[in-house]
């Protein structure tokens, strides 16, 4: 089933699951205004860099289940870093941005990488976005590449545009449900072994004397 985005007015805290991401990618990838696209469907050509980090919620309705979608951008500039170990520990997806127009940001996602891999959990998910693909003419870097680089670390790879919103939802959503497929699977596999359990107790039951 495909997800739905739900109005704002409708939101209640009321959720099945939640689930934490972080943007990361270097200064000016366009970490910012892709969640701003995401979040109010809204794109302005100035920028303005983060300091600290920003938390966005947003609700969204997958087979059936509400999730509450926490999405944390943070600052690419070192200077403006202040995201704890403890944050990266908490998030079960990362996505890793690269600005297509520009090849020192993607040389940097193995450095993005491997911070991943030093401190998020291994159980956690990461995607790549390879964005401002609306800028074609001034594009340093081809779809391939970006394709090979993310096959390189097994994730999934999407080129995605803040200004046209080009593959946004797409990416973020393939993403949640690739999280979301781990936690149902332990889910269900914990069922499993619940149900297993009590089918063996009532055997042991059933073999006792009755009197
Ligand atoms: P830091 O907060 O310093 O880490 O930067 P950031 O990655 O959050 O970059 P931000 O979103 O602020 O965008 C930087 C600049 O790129 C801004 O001028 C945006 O308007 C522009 N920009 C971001 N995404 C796109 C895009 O997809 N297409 C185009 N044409 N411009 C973009
Ligand atoms: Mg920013």
């Amino acid at each position: 089933m495909e997800p739905t985005i739900e109005d704002e007015s409708t939101i209640i805290e009321d959720y099945d699951e939640k689930i934490k991401i972080m943007l990361l990618g270097d200064s000016i990838v366009g970490k910012t205004s892709l969640l701003r696209k995401y979040i109010e469907n809204e794109f302005s050509p100035n920028f303005i860099n983060t300091v600290g980090f920003d938390i966005q919620i947003k609700f969204l309705n997958i087979n059936n289940k509400r999730i509450k979608l926490q999405i944390s951008d943070t600052a690419g500039q070192e200077r403006y870093r202040t995201i704890s170990k403890s944050f990266y520990n908490a998030s079960e997806g990362f996505i890793i941005v690269y600005d297509i127009t520009k090849r020192e940001s993607f040389v940097n996602v193995n450095n993005w990488v491997e911070q991943i891999k030093e401190i998020a959990p291994n159980y956690s998910k990461s995607i790549i976005f390879g964005n401002k693909c609306d800028l074609t003419e001034m594009r340093e870097i081809e779809i391939d590449e970006g394709k090979e680089l993310a096959n390189k670390f097994n994730f999934k790879f999407f080129e995605t545009s803040a200004k046209d919103g080009t593959n946004i939802n797409k990416g973020i959503e393939s993403l949640v449900k690739e999280i979301l497929g781990d936690i149902f699977s332990v889910k269900s596999s914990q069922k499993e072994t619940t149900v297993l359990k009590k089918k063996k107790h009532n055997k042991v039951k059933k073999s006792e004397p009755c009197c």
